[in-house]
């Protein structure tokens, strides 16, 4: 959601730049950006009915959250819940490419979480061609690229995540380059889910994991102790404990804050003013940003660097030091890293 405000002409200045810049996004949910339309679409192709919702608009009333817990729902039981054909994911890589285009995302590592989608059937074979071609086609089209976290969830316990794991380690593939740990946070501690993610490190997959997002520091030590989360999904409650804020700077483990989603679950903050983003920044911790879940927020990754502008909570510098860390976080090679990077730099007016 965009705090609405009248932008001064410098800032105005600052939004073209913005959109001009390639950027990356590194913690960004697929079934988050099913479009409104893609899921009223889905209800009427699939003959779906859910409770009080008979048009488009109480469909986009459903969205208007106000904690994680019914955030799941409504992502687990009704956008998940959409999908009951393998090709009906198809919608999904139109809405991600056009988001891309959109803010100008030339990279992304993109989580998609298949629990729900086998429950109701879908072989995840087939899920895995959809997200490959989905992804190639994206790249030959528009030039950019898109590698996939597989979110092995900690809503349905630990056994269904090392299935999950399984069906990845079965089915390789080139866009698939690790894994993540969404999902219930109160009703999923990070420490049952160690096998798990044990196994994937030894498999040569990357690990990230949610945490500290609904539930305090504990969840965070850990995912680093436990679980060798390479990143820190939004990580927010690390305000609460020292130690951790250091530790995560000295060990410059990324953290994907997502401000708008963390004002919508309203665990840790009401407000951008009290969103611990600026502290983390403050004491050099390696914070990157992002939205986490387009649709439902209604928000884009443009507006949430301008909200931080707008709110005055970093500066036009700052902003592009946050832009940096984006790329820097990422899994790609450094020499690629280093290439956007300098792709950037070249669009920055000096
Ligand atoms: N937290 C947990 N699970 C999720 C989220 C989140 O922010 N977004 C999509 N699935
Ligand atoms: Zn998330």
């Amino acid at each position: 959601m965009e705090v609405k405000k009248v932008l001064t002409s410098e800032q105005k200045e600052f939004k073209k730049l913005l959109l001009k810049l390639p950027k990356t996004e590194i913690h960004l949910h697929l079934e988050g950006l099913a479009s409104v339309e893609t899921i009223w679409t889905l209800m009427k192709k699939n003959n779906l009915q859910y409770k009080n919702i008979n048009s488009k608009s109480d469909l986009k009333k459903k969205f208007e959250i106000t904690s994680l817990e019914d955030f799941l729902d409504l992502f687990i039981n009704i956008i998940q819940n959409s999908f009951i054909n393998e090709n009906d994911i198809e919608y999904l890589i139109d809405d991600a490419k056009n988001y891309f285009l959109e803010n100008n995302i030339i990279y992304s590592e993109l989580f998609f979480a298949p629990s729900k989608f086998i429950q109701s059937g879908l072989d995840f074979k087939k899920i895995v061609n959809i997200l490959t071609q989905g992804a190639e086609r994206i790249k030959k089209d528009h030039n950019i690229d898109i590698k996939f976290l597989i979110d092995v969830s900690r809503s349905f316990g630990i056994e269904n995540a090392m299935k999950n794991l399984d069906l990845v380690l079965a089915n390789p593939s080139k866009a698939i380059i690790g894994i993540g740990l969404g999902g219930s946070e109160k009703g999923g501690p990070a420490k049952e889910f160690a096998k798990v993610f044990e196994k994937a490190v030894s498999k040569g997959l990357h690990v990230v994991a949610h945490a500290g997002e609904d539930v305090g520091p504990q969840s965070i030590w850990d995912s680093i102790n436990y679980l060798k989360a390479e990143r820190i999904g939004h990580g927010i409650s690390a305000i609460q404990d020292e130690k951790l804020m250091t530790y995560l700077a000295e060990k410059q483990i990324p953290i994907e804050i997502c401000p708008t989603s963390n004002l919508f679950t309203r665990k840790y903050a009401k407000t951008l003013k009290e969103h611990p983003v600026k502290v983390f920044f403050t004491r050099n911790m390696d914070v990157t940003i992002n939205t986490d879940d387009p649709t439902v927020f209604s928000v884009n990754l443009v507006e949430e660097y301008m909200n931080l502008l707008t709110e005055n909570i970093f500066t036009k510098k700052e902003i592009l030091l946050i832009i940096k860390n984006g790329v820097f976080a990422t899994f790609l090679p450094v020499a690629r890293k280093k290439e956007i990077w300098k792709m950037i730099l070249a669009e920055i007016p000096r």
